[in-house]
């Protein structure tokens, strides 16, 4: 079901304001983040976080971090706080998305990632991010801040989700509904000139940026509840509802602003989409990588 508030949801999350009518013509602000932060989207976070949890048998990172620590996270600052007590936690995003209650080691904290950090080098002992597909223009670059904010034996920890749905038996085939989205979104980070791929580019980037031997770990996580086995139907179903509750908003500004579409266009493709996810001859999932990684295994590291 389409959202009764679809059409508020031309105008994006970004900081400026951009006018928006039904058919919206202007040039689309590539430096705005064209995700919405609205009630129906933040719930879809929680979705996800909820979904990421079982992911991981229960844990919020893979990096096996001492509770003694500092973090800067994104978003998941409660539940860090929580879980690591004695530690300054930090949360940052480009704009207010937080909740109102939250512990009293919790500070957050509006910054733009990509810009100079406001924080000393060598500050933090956890760096942990998750699903910023799309918004990061030069990743290497942000690797680097990532590498020169960390302290000697801190803790980077990623997690990012590939958009490509595929199947393992030829049931997403390429002219299914999921197989034109993944190519659609592919296309538009490339456009935007903020890759999509980052799940499947990390690991090549964080390397360029200097960081050695990073570790990949690959889950594969299905859409809908296809699966035998009782922990990937699961999570299926959870990705499912994920996916259902999220794809209104992913597509709706970046299909107008960036391709052009018209709304009336977008919300068709939608329709389809919800069909897609649900089509239960397909057997689709998308991997899910996770990169946790110590900076004890770097050589030098170059603050700049
Ligand atoms: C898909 S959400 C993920 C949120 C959170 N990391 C989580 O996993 O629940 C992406 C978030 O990144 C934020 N974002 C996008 N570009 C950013 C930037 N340049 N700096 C900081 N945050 C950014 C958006 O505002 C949005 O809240």
């Amino acid at each position: 079901m389409a959202s009764p508030d679809a059409k508020d949801r031309l105008q994006p999350a970004g900081l400026l304001e951009i006018p928006v009518d039904d058919n919206w013509l202007g040039e689309p602000d590539f430096e705005a983040d064209l995700g919405p932060n609205d009630e129906q989207q933040n719930e879809q976070l929680d979705i996800a976080h909820h979904m990421f949890s079982l992911l991981l048998g229960g844990k919020l990172l893979l990096a096996p971090v001492n509770k003694d620590t500092q973090t800067l996270g994104l978003v998941l600052v409660r539940d860090f706080a929580d879980e690591y007590p004695s530690a300054e936690v930090t949360g940052t995003d480009l704009s207010p998305i937080q909740p109102s209650f939250v512990p009293p080691n919790v500070s957050f904290e509006i910054e733009d990632a990509t810009e100079e950090w406001t924080y000393p080098p060598n500050h933090f002992d956890l760096i942990h991010t998750r699903a910023l597909y799309g918004a990061i223009a030069d990743w290497p670059e942000f690797y680097k801040r990532v590498l020169s904010h960390l302290k000697p034996g801190g803790w980077f920890d990623q997690l990012e989700m590939s958009i490509q749905f595929q199947s393992d038996d030829g049931s997403v085939k390429d002219d299914h509904i999921l197989s034109i989205w993944s190519r659609t979104f592919t296309e538009i980070g490339e456009k935007l000139g903020k890759t999509f791929r980052i799940a499947e580019l990390a690991k090549g980037y964080m390397e360029e940026a200097g960081f050695e031997e990073v570790t990949e770990v690959k889950f594969k996580l299905p859409v809908g509840g296809w699966n035998s086995d009782k922990h990937l139907k699961d999570l299926g179903r959870w990705n499912l509802i994920h996916c259902e509750q999220g794809i209104e908003g992913w597509a709706m500004a970046l299909l107008t602003r960036v391709l052009k579409w018209s709304f009336d266009e977008v919300m068709t493709f939608l329709a389809q989409m919800r069909v897609g996810l649900r089509d239960p001859k397909a057997h689709a999932y998308f991997n899910v990588w996770v990169l946790p990684i110590s900076i004890s295994s770097v050589g030098t590291i170059l603050i700049g």
